[in-house]
């Protein structure tokens, strides 16, 4: 018996150096060290042998097995690669180290910082809100009491029957007005959210408020400064730009704002359905009853106030034609930003 154990290792060990890979490796284990290998067919004799031997061989037994599996596994490891000769024999010292992928901004957010920067150069400062808002904030202050029509453009997550998910930035107009006096120049930007979804809408999107509250503004000083906004973020000093009357509560009069298309600059394109305008804002001079909600005199005080989309103004900027890739975090294309 204890010949035949001594026999099994030597021709196990000896055949292990000329093995290639680990798949002959694993091979040649299963045939010697498996549950049906030669070896556990050897031990199970051990019942044979006699009571006096039996210790002594089930002890050498062991000792054999522990052995192979040692060899076995120092071979794995050589054949892994693994702790196979010192390090420069293993590590090309001279290849170029391995690149950290750089992290980036996502678009969003880069056109969120540039449209903040440009209006901080125009001497404007930021104020942050919340987004879990006031029905109060969000529509009654803003000149939209419960049941106005106007309410049905905003529908939005109602958390309860006066606290909801804001539905635009405006409130930050009666926020800020409510803690300071004019002259006030203030852009808020920040999420709002809308039960809306397809590919021009998500549910949640950025908006940038801004508001200018003075003696004496006019909407002269509305389209300069909307202007010089539009020629520096769209790159182009001879932007054109056109207002359409319109209707918000909250402003009077009121205004949606276009620029000539800035993909086929006003012949007629795909993005801008063949008009040669894109609509990018609504605007407006501060409704005289939005100034008496916070207590400043309207005969005193006129204000102007707009509010732009962030994703709609990323989307005509890099040619984007579906606003859910956004949100898709794909990589491939946030990485194009
Ligand atoms: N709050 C309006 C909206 O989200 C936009 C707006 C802001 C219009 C300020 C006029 C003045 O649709």
């Amino acid at each position: 018996m204890e010949q035949e154990l001594r026999q099994l290792q030597a021709e196990a060990e000896s055949k292990l150096p000329s093995l290639e890979n680990l798949e002959e490796l694993e091979e040649i284990r299963v045939q010697y060290l498996g549950r049906k290998g030669l070896f556990t067919g050897l031990l199970r004799q051990l019942g044979q042998v006699s009571a006096e031997d039996r210790p002594r061989l089930g002890k050498l037994a062991n000792e054999i097995k522990n052995e192979l599996e040692l060899k076995f596994n120092a071979r794995k490891s050589e054949l892994s690669g693994i702790g196979a000769g010192t390090v420069a024999e293993k590590d090309d010292l001279s290849l170029p180290g391995r690149r950290v992928p750089f992290g980036r901004l996502h678009p969003v957010t880069q056109i969120m910082d540039e449209v903040c920067a440009i209006f901080i150069d125009l001497g404007f400062a930021v104020a942050e809100g919340p987004d879990i808002e006031l029905d109060y904030y969000n529509f009654e202050a803003l000149n939209i009491p419960q049941h106005h029509p106007a309410r049905d453009m905003h529908d939005t997550f109602y958390i309860s029957d006066s606290i909801l998910l804001r539905t635009h930035t405006s409130p930050m107009q009666i926020r800020a007005m409510e803690k300071e006096k004019p002259p006030l120049r203030i852009i808020a930007p920040g999420k709002v959210y809308r039960c809306d979804s397809d590919i021009t809408h998500t549910p949640m999107f950025h908006q940038v408020e801004g508001f200018l509250v003075d003696h004496k503004v006019s909407f002269a000083d509305l389209k300069g400064v909307l202007t010089v906004f539009c020629q520096k973020m769209f790159d182009q000093k001879d932007i054109r730009l056109r207002f359409r009357p319109s209707f918000f509560p909250f402003t009077e009069p009121s205004a949606e704002v276009d620029i000539g298309c800035v993909i086929c600059r006003g012949e007629g394109c795909r993005v801008c359905k063949q008009t040669g305008w894109l609509e990018i804002l609504g605007a407006g001079m501060i409704d005289p009853e939005v100034l008496k909600m916070v207590d400043y005199d309207p005969e005193e005080f006129t204000g102007f106030a707009f509010g732009l989309g962030i994703e709609r103004i990323a989307m005509l900027k890099y040619g984007i034609d579906d606003i859910r890739l956004f949100y898709e975090n794909d990589i491939r294309f946030l990485n194009q930003f």
